[in-house]
Protein backbone atom coordinates (compact mmCIF):
# COMPACT_ATOMS: atom_id res chain seq x y z
CA UNK A 1 0.00 0.00 0.00
CA UNK A 2 1.15 3.78 -0.36
CA UNK A 3 2.81 4.32 2.09
CA UNK A 4 2.47 8.27 2.04
CA UNK A 5 -0.97 7.58 2.12
CA UNK A 6 -0.99 4.84 5.20
CA UNK A 7 0.65 8.23 6.81
CA UNK A 8 -1.42 11.04 5.30
CA UNK A 9 -3.88 9.14 7.13
CA UNK A 10 -3.06 9.85 10.31
CA UNK A 11 -2.65 13.75 10.05
CA UNK A 12 -4.87 15.70 12.18
CA UNK A 13 -7.95 16.85 10.11
CA UNK A 14 -10.48 16.82 12.58
CA UNK A 15 -12.68 20.10 13.48
CA UNK A 16 -12.25 20.89 16.94
CA UNK A 17 -15.90 21.35 17.20
CA UNK A 18 -17.97 18.42 15.52
CA UNK A 19 -21.31 17.74 17.11
CA UNK A 20 -20.99 13.96 16.28
CA UNK A 21 -17.76 13.16 17.79
CA UNK A 22 -18.72 15.23 21.03
CA UNK A 23 -21.74 13.50 21.15
CA UNK A 24 -20.30 10.33 21.26
CA UNK A 25 -17.38 11.53 23.47
CA UNK A 26 -20.01 13.00 26.19
CA UNK A 27 -21.85 9.53 25.94
CA UNK A 28 -18.82 7.71 27.51
CA UNK A 29 -18.57 10.84 29.81
CA UNK A 30 -22.30 10.58 30.76
CA UNK A 31 -21.99 6.91 32.25
CA UNK A 32 -19.42 8.66 35.05
CA UNK A 33 -22.20 11.26 35.72
CA UNK A 34 -21.70 11.55 39.38
CA UNK A 35 -18.15 12.24 39.45
CA UNK A 36 -18.19 14.49 36.40
CA UNK A 37 -21.17 16.79 37.82
CA UNK A 38 -19.13 17.17 41.00
CA UNK A 39 -15.99 17.79 38.66
CA UNK A 40 -18.09 20.90 37.63
CA UNK A 41 -19.14 21.78 41.11
CA UNK A 42 -15.68 22.29 42.10
CA UNK A 43 -14.33 24.10 38.93
CA UNK A 44 -16.94 26.81 39.62
CA UNK A 45 -16.29 27.03 43.82
CA UNK A 46 -12.46 27.27 42.88
CA UNK A 47 -12.96 30.18 40.33
CA UNK A 48 -15.06 31.79 43.09
CA UNK A 49 -12.39 31.20 45.56
CA UNK A 50 -9.48 32.38 43.41
CA UNK A 51 -11.62 35.68 42.27
CA UNK A 52 -12.13 36.47 46.04
CA UNK A 53 -8.19 36.64 46.51
CA UNK A 54 -7.59 40.08 44.84
CA UNK A 55 -10.42 41.56 46.01
CA UNK A 56 -9.42 40.63 50.01
CA UNK A 57 -6.18 41.95 48.61
CA UNK A 58 -8.06 45.65 47.93
CA UNK A 59 -10.46 44.99 51.31
CA UNK A 60 -7.89 44.81 53.40
CA UNK A 61 -5.38 47.96 51.85
CA UNK A 62 -8.69 50.19 52.02
CA UNK A 63 -10.47 48.90 55.49
CA UNK A 64 -7.11 48.25 57.57
CA UNK A 65 -3.87 49.49 56.04
CA UNK A 66 -6.12 52.97 55.43
CA UNK A 67 -7.83 52.60 58.89
CA UNK A 68 -4.57 51.47 60.94
CA UNK A 69 -7.38 48.44 61.92
CA UNK A 70 -5.00 45.45 62.82
CA UNK A 71 -7.19 43.55 63.50
CA UNK A 72 -8.87 43.40 60.44
CA UNK A 73 -5.47 43.04 58.73
CA UNK A 74 -5.20 40.01 61.28
CA UNK A 75 -8.41 38.62 59.66
CA UNK A 76 -8.57 39.55 56.10
CA UNK A 77 -4.62 37.67 56.11
CA UNK A 78 -5.95 34.78 57.68
CA UNK A 79 -9.51 34.98 55.47
CA UNK A 80 -6.71 34.62 52.24
CA UNK A 81 -4.67 31.71 54.11
CA UNK A 82 -7.77 30.07 54.75
CA UNK A 83 -9.51 30.33 51.44
CA UNK A 84 -6.37 29.63 49.58
CA UNK A 85 -6.01 26.48 51.26
CA UNK A 86 -9.34 24.96 50.42
CA UNK A 87 -9.07 26.02 47.22
CA UNK A 88 -5.69 24.06 46.58
CA UNK A 89 -7.21 20.94 48.17
CA UNK A 90 -10.36 21.17 45.97
CA UNK A 91 -7.65 21.54 43.02
CA UNK A 92 -6.14 18.45 44.22
CA UNK A 93 -9.39 16.41 44.41
CA UNK A 94 -11.03 18.10 41.60
CA UNK A 95 -8.08 17.11 39.55
CA UNK A 96 -7.92 13.09 41.09
CA UNK A 97 -11.44 13.27 40.09
CA UNK A 98 -10.97 14.27 36.39
CA UNK A 99 -8.14 12.37 35.58
CA UNK A 100 -10.19 9.24 36.95
CA UNK A 101 -13.18 9.87 35.17
CA UNK A 102 -10.79 10.00 31.47
CA UNK A 103 -9.01 6.90 32.41
CA UNK A 104 -12.33 5.25 33.20
CA UNK A 105 -13.58 6.26 29.72
CA UNK A 106 -10.39 5.51 28.18
CA UNK A 107 -10.71 1.87 29.27
CA UNK A 108 -15.09 1.69 27.91
CA UNK A 109 -13.40 3.30 24.89
CA UNK A 110 -10.76 0.72 24.52
CA UNK A 111 -12.79 -2.42 25.56
CA UNK A 112 -16.05 -1.23 23.02
CA UNK A 113 -13.19 -1.07 20.14
CA UNK A 114 -11.34 -3.88 21.05
CA UNK A 115 -14.37 -6.03 20.92
CA UNK A 116 -15.45 -4.26 17.48
CA UNK A 117 -12.22 -5.05 15.99
CA UNK A 118 -12.78 -8.42 16.98
CA UNK A 119 -16.38 -8.31 15.09
CA UNK A 120 -14.17 -7.19 12.21
CA UNK A 121 -14.27 -9.27 8.71
CA UNK A 122 -11.22 -10.96 7.65
CA UNK A 123 -11.30 -8.56 4.76
CA UNK A 124 -11.00 -5.56 6.32
CA UNK A 125 -7.49 -7.09 7.83
CA UNK A 126 -6.29 -7.96 4.54
CA UNK A 127 -7.05 -4.09 3.69
CA UNK A 128 -5.51 -2.39 6.95
CA UNK A 129 -2.36 -2.06 8.20
CA UNK A 130 -1.74 -3.85 11.72
CA UNK A 131 -0.19 -1.19 12.90
CA UNK A 132 -2.89 1.53 11.84
CA UNK A 133 -5.52 -0.56 14.00
CA UNK A 134 -3.17 -0.89 16.86
CA UNK A 135 -2.10 3.09 16.84
CA UNK A 136 -6.39 3.43 17.03
CA UNK A 137 -6.48 1.01 20.30
CA UNK A 138 -3.15 2.87 21.92
CA UNK A 139 -2.20 6.51 20.70
CA UNK A 140 -5.62 7.81 19.75
CA UNK A 141 -7.14 6.48 22.84
CA UNK A 142 -4.71 7.89 24.76
CA UNK A 143 -4.99 11.45 22.85
CA UNK A 144 -8.92 10.55 23.89
CA UNK A 145 -7.45 10.41 27.46
CA UNK A 146 -5.70 13.93 27.01
CA UNK A 147 -8.94 15.63 26.49
CA UNK A 148 -8.97 14.96 30.64
CA UNK A 149 -5.96 14.98 31.57
CA UNK A 150 -4.70 17.94 30.10
CA UNK A 151 -8.44 19.44 31.14
CA UNK A 152 -11.09 20.21 29.44
CA UNK A 153 -12.32 20.73 33.10
CA UNK A 154 -8.86 23.09 33.52
CA UNK A 155 -10.34 25.03 30.69
CA UNK A 156 -13.59 25.34 31.45
CA UNK A 157 -12.30 26.40 34.49
CA UNK A 158 -10.36 29.50 32.71
CA UNK A 159 -13.20 30.17 30.92
CA UNK A 160 -14.95 30.76 34.23
CA UNK A 161 -11.98 32.36 35.55
CA UNK A 162 -11.76 34.92 32.56
CA UNK A 163 -15.67 35.58 32.82
CA UNK A 164 -15.35 36.07 37.01
CA UNK A 165 -12.57 38.66 36.39
CA UNK A 166 -14.49 40.79 34.24
CA UNK A 167 -17.11 40.91 35.99
CA UNK A 168 -15.22 41.69 39.32
CA UNK A 169 -13.68 44.22 37.06
CA UNK A 170 -16.57 45.90 35.76
CA UNK A 171 -17.97 45.93 39.18
CA UNK A 172 -15.22 47.60 40.90
CA UNK A 173 -14.57 49.94 38.40
CA UNK A 174 -16.17 49.85 34.65
CA UNK A 175 -13.73 53.06 33.33
CA UNK A 176 -10.64 50.88 34.66
CA UNK A 177 -12.61 47.65 33.14
CA UNK A 178 -12.50 49.32 29.53
CA UNK A 179 -9.17 50.22 29.78
CA UNK A 180 -8.37 46.93 30.54
CA UNK A 181 -10.81 45.87 27.70
CA UNK A 182 -9.04 47.75 25.10
CA UNK A 183 -5.72 45.55 24.88
CA UNK A 184 -7.87 42.57 23.88
CA UNK A 185 -8.05 43.13 20.18
CA UNK A 186 -3.73 42.53 20.50
CA UNK A 187 -4.63 39.57 22.62
CA UNK A 188 -6.84 38.37 19.82
CA UNK A 189 -4.29 39.26 16.86
CA UNK A 190 -1.16 37.61 18.59
CA UNK A 191 -3.44 34.30 19.75
CA UNK A 192 -5.23 33.90 16.01
CA UNK A 193 -1.29 34.68 15.13
CA UNK A 194 0.38 32.07 16.86
CA UNK A 195 -2.65 29.26 17.24
CA UNK A 196 -2.38 29.44 13.36
CA UNK A 197 1.17 28.69 12.90
CA UNK A 198 1.42 26.59 16.54
CA UNK A 199 -1.51 24.23 14.75
CA UNK A 200 0.28 23.63 11.47
CA UNK A 201 3.41 23.28 13.19
CA UNK A 202 1.88 20.56 15.54
CA UNK A 203 0.13 18.89 12.71
CA UNK A 204 3.45 18.08 11.16
CA UNK A 205 5.13 17.00 14.54
CA UNK A 206 2.40 14.51 14.62
CA UNK A 207 2.71 13.56 10.84
CA UNK A 208 6.42 13.31 11.62
CA UNK A 209 6.56 11.00 14.68
CA UNK A 210 3.77 8.89 12.41
CA UNK A 211 7.04 8.58 9.38
CA UNK A 212 9.18 7.58 12.72
CA UNK A 213 7.27 5.13 13.87
CA UNK A 214 6.04 3.63 10.65
CA UNK A 215 10.16 3.53 9.76
CA UNK A 216 11.07 1.98 12.79
CA UNK A 217 8.51 -0.70 12.71
CA UNK A 218 9.08 -1.86 9.09
CA UNK A 219 12.82 -2.17 9.96
CA UNK A 220 12.59 -4.04 13.64
CA UNK A 221 10.11 -6.76 11.67
CA UNK A 222 12.59 -6.93 8.84
CA UNK A 223 15.38 -6.72 10.32
CA UNK A 224 16.43 -10.43 9.86
CA UNK A 225 16.45 -9.28 5.89
CA UNK A 226 18.05 -6.02 6.32
CA UNK A 227 21.06 -7.53 8.26
CA UNK A 228 21.05 -10.09 5.31
CA UNK A 229 21.46 -8.04 3.04
CA UNK A 230 23.84 -5.52 4.41
CA UNK A 231 21.03 -2.62 4.80
CA UNK A 232 22.07 -1.31 8.05
CA UNK A 233 24.02 1.82 6.99
CA UNK A 234 21.81 3.19 4.19
CA UNK A 235 18.46 2.45 6.56
CA UNK A 236 20.67 4.50 9.54
CA UNK A 237 21.14 6.81 7.03
CA UNK A 238 17.49 6.96 6.12
CA UNK A 239 16.40 7.39 9.66
CA UNK A 240 18.66 10.00 10.34
CA UNK A 241 17.09 12.14 7.83
CA UNK A 242 13.66 11.02 8.82
CA UNK A 243 14.78 11.58 12.73
CA UNK A 244 16.45 15.25 11.74
CA UNK A 245 13.04 16.23 9.64
CA UNK A 246 11.23 15.67 13.05
CA UNK A 247 13.81 17.66 15.08
CA UNK A 248 13.42 20.75 13.30
CA UNK A 249 10.04 20.78 13.32
CA UNK A 250 9.75 20.62 17.40
CA UNK A 251 12.40 23.43 16.78
CA UNK A 252 10.00 25.14 15.43
CA UNK A 253 6.91 24.72 17.04
CA UNK A 254 9.30 25.15 20.57
CA UNK A 255 10.36 28.68 18.98
CA UNK A 256 6.44 29.63 18.30
CA UNK A 257 5.79 28.61 21.89
CA UNK A 258 9.00 30.39 23.12
CA UNK A 259 7.89 33.63 21.78
CA UNK A 260 4.10 33.44 22.32
CA UNK A 261 4.47 33.44 26.36
CA UNK A 262 6.44 36.35 26.30
CA UNK A 263 4.23 37.88 23.69
CA UNK A 264 0.97 37.56 26.19
CA UNK A 265 3.18 38.84 29.39
CA UNK A 266 4.16 41.91 26.83
CA UNK A 267 0.39 42.73 26.38
CA UNK A 268 -0.74 42.10 29.96
CA UNK A 269 2.36 44.63 31.01
CA UNK A 270 0.47 47.15 28.59
CA UNK A 271 -2.57 46.66 30.78
CA UNK A 272 -1.33 46.70 34.02
CA UNK A 273 0.56 49.99 33.09
CA UNK A 274 -2.52 51.95 31.34
CA UNK A 275 -4.39 50.56 33.74
CA UNK A 276 -1.55 52.07 37.15
CA UNK A 277 -1.31 55.21 34.56
CA UNK A 278 -5.16 56.15 34.82
CA UNK A 279 -5.62 54.36 38.36
CA UNK A 280 -3.35 56.59 39.76
CA UNK A 281 -4.34 59.51 38.31
CA UNK A 282 -7.88 59.09 39.53
CA UNK A 283 -6.48 57.53 42.51
CA UNK A 284 -4.40 61.22 43.21
CA UNK A 285 -7.37 63.21 42.20
CA UNK A 286 -9.58 60.89 45.12
CA UNK A 287 -12.19 58.72 42.09
CA UNK A 288 -10.69 55.97 43.17
CA UNK A 289 -9.57 54.20 46.34
CA UNK A 290 -6.05 52.27 46.49
CA UNK A 291 -7.27 49.15 47.87
CA UNK A 292 -9.51 48.56 44.21
CA UNK A 293 -6.80 49.58 42.57
CA UNK A 294 -4.62 47.33 44.10
CA UNK A 295 -7.16 44.40 43.17
CA UNK A 296 -7.76 45.42 39.82
CA UNK A 297 -3.80 45.58 38.84
CA UNK A 298 -4.35 41.87 40.99
CA UNK A 299 -7.20 40.83 38.54
CA UNK A 300 -5.45 41.89 35.09
CA UNK A 301 -2.19 39.90 36.57
CA UNK A 302 -4.37 36.87 36.90
CA UNK A 303 -6.52 37.09 33.81
CA UNK A 304 -3.94 36.18 30.88
CA UNK A 305 -2.59 33.02 32.34
CA UNK A 306 -5.99 31.63 31.34
CA UNK A 307 -6.00 33.14 28.38
CA UNK A 308 -2.61 31.63 27.27
CA UNK A 309 -3.06 28.37 28.70
CA UNK A 310 -6.83 28.05 26.31
CA UNK A 311 -4.41 28.94 23.26
CA UNK A 312 -1.76 26.29 24.15
CA UNK A 313 -4.42 24.04 24.98
CA UNK A 314 -6.01 24.21 21.29
CA UNK A 315 -3.41 21.99 20.19
CA UNK A 316 -4.11 19.10 22.23
CA UNK A 317 -7.84 19.33 22.32
CA UNK A 318 -8.11 19.35 18.47
CA UNK A 319 -5.74 16.63 18.60
CA UNK A 320 -7.97 14.78 20.92
CA UNK A 321 -11.13 15.42 18.56
CA UNK A 322 -9.29 14.11 15.43
CA UNK A 323 -7.99 11.07 17.66
CA UNK A 324 -11.82 10.50 18.31
CA UNK A 325 -13.20 10.97 15.19
CA UNK A 326 -10.94 8.27 13.82
CA UNK A 327 -11.74 5.79 16.48
CA UNK A 328 -15.45 6.18 16.28
CA UNK A 329 -14.82 5.70 13.12
CA UNK A 330 -13.21 2.48 13.41
CA UNK A 331 -16.40 1.44 15.66
CA UNK A 332 -18.37 2.44 12.70
CA UNK A 333 -16.67 0.00 10.31
CA UNK A 334 -19.47 -2.72 9.41
CA UNK A 335 -19.01 -5.87 11.55
CA UNK A 336 -19.19 -9.23 9.99
CA UNK A 337 -22.42 -10.30 8.51
CA UNK A 338 -23.80 -13.00 10.40
CA UNK A 339 -27.54 -13.95 9.20
CA UNK A 340 -29.33 -16.17 11.29
CA UNK A 341 -31.87 -18.44 10.45
CA UNK A 342 -35.47 -17.78 11.58
CA UNK A 343 -34.68 -20.79 13.62
CA UNK A 344 -36.31 -23.65 12.33
CA UNK A 345 -37.72 -25.09 14.95
CA UNK A 346 -35.04 -27.21 16.52
CA UNK A 347 -31.83 -26.03 17.67
CA UNK A 348 -28.77 -27.48 15.83
CA UNK A 349 -25.60 -29.01 17.77
CA UNK A 350 -22.63 -29.54 16.13
CA UNK A 351 -23.45 -33.31 17.01
CA UNK A 352 -26.14 -33.44 14.49
CA UNK A 353 -23.66 -32.58 11.34
CA UNK A 354 -23.36 -35.38 9.75
CA UNK A 355 -20.29 -33.43 7.77
CA UNK A 356 -21.93 -33.94 4.40
CA UNK A 357 -20.50 -30.66 1.96
CA UNK A 358 -22.18 -29.38 -1.24
CA UNK A 359 -20.78 -26.07 -3.64
CA UNK A 360 -23.67 -24.62 -5.73
CA UNK A 361 -22.18 -22.62 -8.82
CA UNK A 362 -19.90 -20.49 -6.42
CA UNK A 363 -18.51 -17.20 -7.56
CA UNK A 364 -15.99 -15.36 -5.01
CA UNK A 365 -13.88 -12.65 -5.26
CA UNK A 366 -11.77 -10.85 -2.83
CA UNK A 367 -12.60 -7.49 -4.60
CA UNK A 368 -15.42 -6.06 -6.53
CA UNK A 369 -15.17 -8.67 -9.25
CA UNK A 370 -12.12 -9.78 -9.70
CA UNK A 371 -13.39 -13.72 -9.70
CA UNK A 372 -10.45 -15.77 -7.86
CA UNK A 373 -13.59 -19.06 -8.01
CA UNK A 374 -15.53 -19.31 -10.97
CA UNK A 375 -18.87 -21.22 -10.74
CA UNK A 376 -17.70 -23.94 -8.28
CA UNK A 377 -19.76 -27.00 -8.27
CA UNK A 378 -18.74 -30.33 -6.11
CA UNK A 379 -20.37 -32.87 -3.50
CA UNK A 380 -18.99 -34.37 -0.35
CA UNK A 381 -20.74 -37.25 1.02
CA UNK A 382 -20.55 -37.74 4.48
CA UNK A 383 -17.37 -39.43 5.59
CA UNK A 384 -15.73 -38.98 2.61
CA UNK A 385 -12.54 -38.19 2.04
CA UNK A 386 -11.03 -35.14 -1.29
CA UNK A 387 -8.29 -33.56 -2.44
CA UNK A 388 -8.12 -30.27 -4.05
CA UNK A 389 -5.51 -30.35 -6.77
CA UNK A 390 -4.13 -27.68 -8.78
CA UNK A 391 -1.15 -24.80 -8.83
CA UNK A 392 -0.22 -22.46 -6.58
CA UNK A 393 -2.84 -19.61 -6.57
CA UNK A 394 -5.51 -21.73 -8.21
CA UNK A 395 -8.17 -20.84 -5.88
CA UNK A 396 -7.55 -23.85 -2.96
CA UNK A 397 -7.03 -21.84 -0.24
CA UNK A 398 -9.94 -19.50 -0.97
CA UNK A 399 -12.26 -22.93 -1.20
CA UNK A 400 -11.45 -23.49 2.51
CA UNK A 401 -12.04 -19.51 3.74
CA UNK A 402 -15.40 -19.70 2.09
CA UNK A 403 -16.58 -23.06 3.40
CA UNK A 404 -15.45 -21.61 6.84
CA UNK A 405 -17.11 -18.41 5.75
CA UNK A 406 -13.59 -16.04 6.63
CA UNK A 407 -15.25 -15.09 3.36
CA UNK A 408 -18.60 -14.48 1.98
CA UNK A 409 -19.60 -15.75 -1.70
CA UNK A 410 -20.49 -13.43 -4.09
CA UNK A 411 -23.20 -15.94 -5.96
CA UNK A 412 -24.30 -19.42 -5.40
CA UNK A 413 -24.54 -21.26 -2.11
CA UNK A 414 -22.44 -23.87 -0.03
CA UNK A 415 -24.56 -26.34 1.96
CA UNK A 416 -23.61 -27.83 4.76
CA UNK A 417 -26.28 -30.91 5.77
CA UNK A 418 -28.28 -29.89 2.95
CA UNK A 419 -28.43 -26.54 5.05
CA UNK A 420 -27.26 -23.30 3.46
CA UNK A 421 -24.18 -22.27 5.35
CA UNK A 422 -25.52 -18.79 5.61
CA UNK A 423 -28.08 -19.74 7.58
CA UNK A 424 -25.84 -20.80 10.22
CA UNK A 425 -24.37 -19.09 12.91
CA UNK A 426 -20.45 -18.99 12.63
CA UNK A 427 -19.78 -19.67 15.83
CA UNK A 428 -21.51 -23.19 15.52
CA UNK A 429 -20.41 -23.45 11.49
CA UNK A 430 -16.51 -23.59 12.72
CA UNK A 431 -17.27 -25.93 15.46
CA UNK A 432 -18.44 -28.14 12.42
CA UNK A 433 -15.97 -26.91 10.03
CA UNK A 434 -12.18 -26.98 11.37
CA UNK A 435 -9.23 -25.70 9.27
CA UNK A 436 -5.98 -26.21 9.47
CA UNK A 437 -4.52 -23.13 8.05
CA UNK A 438 -1.93 -22.99 5.36
CA UNK A 439 0.22 -20.40 7.87
CA UNK A 440 -0.01 -21.59 11.49
CA UNK A 441 -0.19 -18.48 13.36
CA UNK A 442 1.42 -18.63 17.18
CA UNK A 443 0.93 -16.71 20.40
CA UNK A 444 3.48 -16.00 22.94
CA UNK A 445 2.76 -18.40 25.62
CA UNK A 446 3.52 -22.14 26.14
CA UNK A 447 3.46 -25.12 23.80
CA UNK A 448 0.27 -26.16 26.37
CA UNK A 449 -1.20 -22.45 25.40
CA UNK A 450 -0.54 -22.49 21.92
CA UNK A 451 -2.36 -25.97 21.40
CA UNK A 452 -5.27 -25.74 23.66
CA UNK A 453 -5.31 -21.75 22.60
CA UNK A 454 -5.57 -20.75 26.52
CA UNK A 455 -8.61 -23.22 26.84
CA UNK A 456 -7.99 -25.23 30.17
CA UNK A 457 -7.78 -28.82 29.03
CA UNK A 458 -5.88 -31.30 31.45
CA UNK A 459 -2.58 -32.33 30.58
CA UNK A 460 -3.79 -36.20 30.34
CA UNK A 461 -6.30 -35.13 27.75
CA UNK A 462 -3.43 -33.39 26.00
CA UNK A 463 -1.07 -35.90 26.15
CA UNK A 464 -3.37 -38.61 25.95
CA UNK A 465 -4.68 -37.28 22.54
CA UNK A 466 -1.35 -36.47 21.09
CA UNK A 467 -0.09 -39.93 22.37
CA UNK A 468 -2.67 -41.73 20.52
CA UNK A 469 -1.91 -40.12 17.13
CA UNK A 470 1.46 -40.75 17.47
CA UNK A 471 2.77 -37.62 17.70
CA UNK A 472 4.73 -37.77 21.17
CA UNK A 473 7.80 -37.43 19.32
CA UNK A 474 7.37 -33.71 18.72
CA UNK A 475 6.79 -33.16 22.61
CA UNK A 476 9.36 -35.21 23.88
CA UNK A 477 12.27 -32.98 21.83
CA UNK A 478 10.48 -30.05 23.59
CA UNK A 479 12.79 -28.64 26.10
CA UNK A 480 10.05 -28.51 28.03
CA UNK A 481 7.35 -30.29 27.45
CA UNK A 482 4.02 -28.73 27.46
CA UNK A 483 5.92 -25.77 29.46
CA UNK A 484 8.10 -24.52 26.81
CA UNK A 485 7.86 -21.64 26.48
CA UNK A 486 6.77 -20.45 22.53
CA UNK A 487 8.31 -17.11 21.31
CA UNK A 488 6.12 -14.47 19.48
CA UNK A 489 5.06 -15.77 16.06
CA UNK A 490 6.56 -19.17 16.90
CA UNK A 491 10.50 -18.06 16.12
CA UNK A 492 11.77 -20.41 18.06
CA UNK A 493 9.97 -23.40 16.34
CA UNK A 494 10.72 -25.46 13.30
CA UNK A 495 7.95 -25.86 10.28
CA UNK A 496 7.08 -29.51 11.16
CA UNK A 497 6.59 -28.36 15.11
CA UNK A 498 5.01 -25.65 13.69
CA UNK A 499 2.95 -27.65 11.85
CA UNK A 500 2.44 -30.10 14.99
CA UNK A 501 0.97 -27.60 16.64
CA UNK A 502 -1.74 -26.33 14.43
CA UNK A 503 -2.80 -30.08 13.77
CA UNK A 504 -3.06 -30.69 17.66
CA UNK A 505 -5.21 -27.43 17.57
CA UNK A 506 -7.70 -29.10 15.61
CA UNK A 507 -7.55 -32.69 16.79
CA UNK A 508 -8.67 -30.99 20.45
CA UNK A 509 -10.97 -29.61 18.48
CA UNK A 510 -12.80 -32.45 17.25
CA UNK A 511 -14.70 -30.84 14.50
CA UNK A 512 -17.14 -32.97 11.90
CA UNK A 513 -15.50 -31.50 9.36
CA UNK A 514 -11.27 -31.31 8.34
CA UNK A 515 -9.99 -28.48 6.11
CA UNK A 516 -6.05 -29.45 5.82
CA UNK A 517 -4.45 -26.94 4.03
CA UNK A 518 -0.86 -27.77 2.68
CA UNK A 519 -0.56 -29.53 6.47
CA UNK A 520 2.71 -31.21 5.48
CA UNK A 521 4.62 -28.75 2.86
CA UNK A 522 8.16 -27.79 3.20
CA UNK A 523 8.59 -29.93 6.23
CA UNK A 524 11.64 -32.80 6.87
CA UNK A 525 10.42 -36.29 5.79
CA UNK A 526 10.55 -37.50 9.67
CA UNK A 527 7.86 -34.95 10.81
CA UNK A 528 6.08 -35.29 7.61
CA UNK A 529 5.72 -39.29 8.20
CA UNK A 530 4.07 -38.36 12.05
CA UNK A 531 1.96 -35.89 10.77
CA UNK A 532 0.74 -37.55 8.07
CA UNK A 533 0.09 -40.64 9.74
CA UNK A 534 -1.68 -38.85 12.66
CA UNK A 535 -3.80 -36.89 9.75
CA UNK A 536 -4.96 -40.20 8.41
CA UNK A 537 -5.77 -41.58 12.13
CA UNK A 538 -8.14 -38.27 12.35
CA UNK A 539 -9.59 -37.56 9.11
CA UNK A 540 -11.32 -41.35 9.57
CA UNK A 541 -14.24 -41.40 9.31
CA UNK A 542 -14.60 -37.67 9.19
CA UNK A 543 -15.88 -35.37 5.91
CA UNK A 544 -11.97 -34.11 4.84
CA UNK A 545 -10.48 -32.02 2.39
CA UNK A 546 -6.87 -32.21 1.38
CA UNK A 547 -5.22 -29.24 -0.10
CA UNK A 548 -1.62 -30.94 -0.55
CA UNK A 549 1.10 -31.29 -3.02
CA UNK A 550 1.90 -34.35 -1.42
CA UNK A 551 1.33 -37.46 -3.81
CA UNK A 552 0.87 -39.77 -0.62
CA UNK A 553 -1.85 -37.68 0.89
CA UNK A 554 -3.82 -37.24 -2.32
CA UNK A 555 -3.64 -41.39 -3.36
CA UNK A 556 -5.66 -42.51 -1.31
CA UNK A 557 -8.72 -39.59 -1.02
CA UNK A 558 -12.58 -40.65 -1.92
CA UNK A 559 -12.28 -38.41 -5.24
CA UNK A 560 -10.17 -35.84 -6.24
CA UNK A 561 -11.03 -32.13 -7.87
CA UNK A 562 -8.32 -30.45 -10.18
CA UNK A 563 -8.61 -26.75 -10.03
CA UNK A 564 -7.47 -24.14 -12.60
CA UNK A 565 -7.43 -20.30 -12.59
CA UNK A 566 -10.20 -20.65 -9.98
CA UNK A 567 -12.70 -23.02 -12.02
CA UNK A 568 -13.14 -26.73 -11.73
CA UNK A 569 -11.13 -28.38 -14.36
CA UNK A 570 -11.40 -31.94 -13.27
CA UNK A 571 -12.94 -34.65 -10.88
CA UNK A 572 -12.62 -37.83 -10.22
CA UNK A 573 -10.41 -40.87 -8.77
CA UNK A 574 -6.40 -41.54 -9.33
CA UNK A 575 -7.47 -43.69 -11.59
CA UNK A 576 -9.88 -41.97 -13.39
CA UNK A 577 -7.89 -38.76 -13.89
CA UNK A 578 -4.45 -40.60 -15.13
CA UNK A 579 -6.86 -42.48 -17.47
CA UNK A 580 -8.20 -38.92 -18.61
CA UNK A 581 -4.70 -37.59 -19.38
CA UNK A 582 -6.14 -33.68 -18.48
CA UNK A 583 -4.10 -31.56 -16.01
CA UNK A 584 -4.43 -33.60 -13.06
CA UNK A 585 -2.19 -36.17 -15.22
CA UNK A 586 0.54 -33.35 -16.21
CA UNK A 587 0.51 -32.19 -12.37
CA UNK A 588 1.12 -35.97 -11.65
CA UNK A 589 4.28 -36.34 -13.48
CA UNK A 590 5.46 -33.20 -12.16
CA UNK A 591 4.74 -35.09 -8.54
CA UNK A 592 6.17 -37.80 -9.32
CA UNK A 593 9.63 -36.47 -10.09
CA UNK A 594 8.95 -34.37 -7.39
CA UNK A 595 8.80 -37.29 -5.03
CA UNK A 596 11.99 -38.84 -6.73
CA UNK A 597 13.76 -35.72 -5.99
CA UNK A 598 12.77 -35.44 -2.86
CA UNK A 599 12.93 -38.54 -1.23
CA UNK A 600 16.31 -39.71 -3.33
N1 LIG B 1 -6.75 -12.07 0.92
C1 LIG B 1 -6.71 -11.97 -0.41
N2 LIG B 1 -7.04 -10.81 -1.01
C2 LIG B 1 -7.01 -10.71 -2.33
N3 LIG B 1 -6.66 -11.69 -3.16
C3 LIG B 1 -6.31 -12.87 -2.64
C4 LIG B 1 -6.32 -13.07 -1.24
N4 LIG B 1 -5.93 -14.34 -0.99
C5 LIG B 1 -5.70 -14.90 -2.19
N5 LIG B 1 -5.93 -14.03 -3.19
C6 LIG B 1 -5.83 -14.32 -4.63
O1 LIG B 1 -6.77 -15.31 -4.94
C7 LIG B 1 -6.24 -16.22 -5.87
C8 LIG B 1 -6.38 -17.64 -5.34
O2 LIG B 1 -5.56 -17.76 -4.20
P1 LIG B 1 -5.54 -19.03 -3.26
O3 LIG B 1 -6.93 -19.48 -3.05
O4 LIG B 1 -4.74 -18.68 -2.07
O5 LIG B 1 -4.76 -20.08 -4.16
P2 LIG B 1 -4.03 -21.43 -3.74
O6 LIG B 1 -4.37 -21.74 -2.33
O7 LIG B 1 -4.56 -22.43 -4.71
O8 LIG B 1 -2.58 -21.22 -3.94
C9 LIG B 1 -4.81 -15.81 -6.13
O9 LIG B 1 -4.80 -15.10 -7.35
C10 LIG B 1 -4.48 -14.89 -4.99
O10 LIG B 1 -3.62 -13.88 -5.41
MG1 LIG C 1 -3.10 -21.87 -0.75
Amino acid sequence: MDKEEFLSEDILTGKIYDRTVIKKLLSYVLRYKASGLLSIFMVLITTVLFLLGPYLFGYAIDHGINKGDKALIYRTALAILGIETLRLILVVVQSYNIQAIGQKVMLDVRMELFSHVQSLPVSFFDKNPVGRVVTRLTNDIAAIGELFSAGVIVVIGDIFIIIGIFVAMVMLNWKLAIITISVFPIIVVIALWFGKHMKNSFREIRRKLARINAYLNENITGMKVIQLFNREKKNYSKFDEINDDYLKEQVKYIRYFAVFQPAINLVSALAIGLVLWYGAVRYMHGFLTLGVLVAFLAYIHDLFDPIRDIVEKYNIFQGAMASSERVFGLMKEPSEVDYIIPNPGKELSRRDFKGEIEFQNIWFAYNGSDYVLRDISFHIGPGQSVALVGVTGSGKTSIASVLTRLYEIQKGAILLDQIDIRKIEKVGLRYVVGLVSQDVFLFSGTLRDNITLFNPLSDSKILGTIESLGLMPFIDRMPKGLDMEVAERGANLSVGERQFISLSRIILYDPQVIILDEATSSMDPISEVLIQHAIQKVTQGRTSIFIAHRLSTILHCDKIIVLSKGEKVEEGSHEELLRLGGLYSQLYKVYMKEELIGHA
